[in-house]
């Protein structure tokens, strides 16, 4: 109770009235429990069951893989699942046929219709905020194709470390973790078509869609990297675990052939940021003089997935002065300055909400994340040389060089 209170202070929306708290803290229960004895289980929730009639049952699995499907093979035993919600947190196995493995231990209990697959990323007001800009604006969508994109760049970089997390993160790492993962549902909501509604059924397909269209990844065109002292950090020795990845994909439709969308993220690395940088052809002909120092750019929109979302139009503009030189300009919308955030949600504060009421529209189902898996197999199955890179920094140099000359936006970007 002590720490749920301690959690509200700092983090509820609202402020913990006294008279709030003291009947939401009657209500908290702990118990252990493990996957070959629930009896305790069981009974606590039937205890907590008893003043709340009708209440609607929601299970939350934050646990290792291996663990799931023992732990759901339980629920199902001793009754808790019957028309629960089940909420579970990746790592949804670790490649494709431990993923199928755990899907089918999941159906054997619940049907996919209880189950909401958490990815925080979706539940983020940036990423929803990709489909606003997307699908309520008249402007972008026609030129949203390959005719007018000339690649699309999803980066991630993160300063913080795997200190105290080594456990987890030495049997993951960045790419299973990241890639796989959040990065990969991102690509989902600027690759994918319209969907018809925003319903949870037409958006879902949309995004699957989208993974159904993913070229299998290439090992040659993905770079591993490993920040120095992870070993030390992560409290084992020897490890390869990469604890950055960069990789190119490809979504092989009439929209998107040979769009290139380059995914990455890292730990240690020089800043935080999320972003989406979405790059356009060249205007077709230049006929403007470049200003001093100005090499020719194009026209960028930017996403930041921050919680107050930021969208840049990166544009070129007449330098002032005598001359009719070019340089460059940018409108940003800043979603805090125009509009009232005073009610936006963190993400999992969001989705949590989802669950409770049913909506499965910003969760991702079994063939999504079993498409996706098998996208990843080749890399899994013959994954890059893991590089040394130096801690804050911007990671291995190899992964520079895969963007092209022109880099990444975000360490190369005007
Ligand atoms: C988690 C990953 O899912 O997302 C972490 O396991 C990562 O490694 C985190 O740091 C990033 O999420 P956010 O929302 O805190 O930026």
């Amino acid at each position: 109770r002590a720490e749920v209170h301690t959690a509200l202070t700092e983090f509820a929306a609202d402020d913990l009235r006294a008279g709030k708290w003291k009947a939401f803290a009657k209500r908290i229960s702990f118990v252990t429990s493990s996957a070959d004895d629930g009896q305790d289980l069981v009974e606590a929730v039937r205890a907590a069951e008893q003043g709340l009639p009708g209440a609607q049952r929601l299970l939350y699995l934050s646990v290792p893989p291996s663990v799931m499907a023992p732990l759901v093979e339980m629920l199902g035993e001793t009754g808790l699942a019957r028309s629960a919600r089940i909420l579970l947190e990746k790592p949804f196995g670790f490649d494709l046929a431990s993923a199928r493995k755990l899907n089918a231990a999941l159906h054997r209990v619940v049907d996919e219709e209880q189950i909401f697959r958490i990815d925080h990323f979706l539940g983020k007001e940036a990423a929803q905020n990709i489909l606003a800009f997307r699908f309520a604006n008249r402007l972008f969508e026609p030129i949203w194709n390959r005719d007018h994109i000339a690649w699309v760049q999803i980066d991630v970089p993160e300063t913080l470390t795997i200190a105290g997390r080594g456990g987890f993160y030495d049997e993951t790492g960045a790419f299973r973790d990241m890639v796989v993962t959040h990065l990969c549902q991102l690509l989902g909501f600027i690759a994918m078509e319209p969907p018809a509604s925003l319903d949870a059924k037409s958006l879902r397909d949309e995004k699957a869609k989208v993974f159904a269209a993913l070229a299998p990844l290439d090992p040659r065109r993905a770079v591993f990297g490993q920040y120095s002292g992870y070993r030390k950090d992560a409290g084992v020795a020897g490890s390869t675990t990469e604890t950055f990845a960069a990789v190119q994909a490809e979504v092989r439709t009439w929209r998107w052939a040979g769009v290139p969308f380059f995914l990455r993220t890292g730990k240690a690395m020089a800043i935080s940021r999320q972003v989406i940088t979405v790059g356009f052809h060249h205007a077709p002909h230049q006929m403007f003089p470049l200003a001093d120092g100005l090499t020719p750019r194009r026209n960028r929109i930017t996403f930041t997935l921050d919680d107050v979302p930021e969208i840049t139009l990166g544009l070129l503009a007449k330098e002032p002065g005598a001359r009719l030189d070019i340089g460059g300009a940018s409108l940003t919308l800043t979603c805090g300055d125009v509009l009232d955030t005073s009610r936006s949600l963190p993400a999992y504060e969001r989705l949590l909400l989802d669950v409770m009421l049913g909506d499965h529209t910003l969760f991702t189902r079994c063939d999504e994340v079993e498409r996706l898996w098998e996208v990843a197999e080749p890399i899994l199955k013959r994954p890059p040389v893991t590089h040394p890179y130096r801690r804050h920094f911007w990671g291995p140099a190899a992964a520079n060089a895969l963007p092209g000359p022109e880099g990444w936006s975000l360490n190369h970007g005007e």
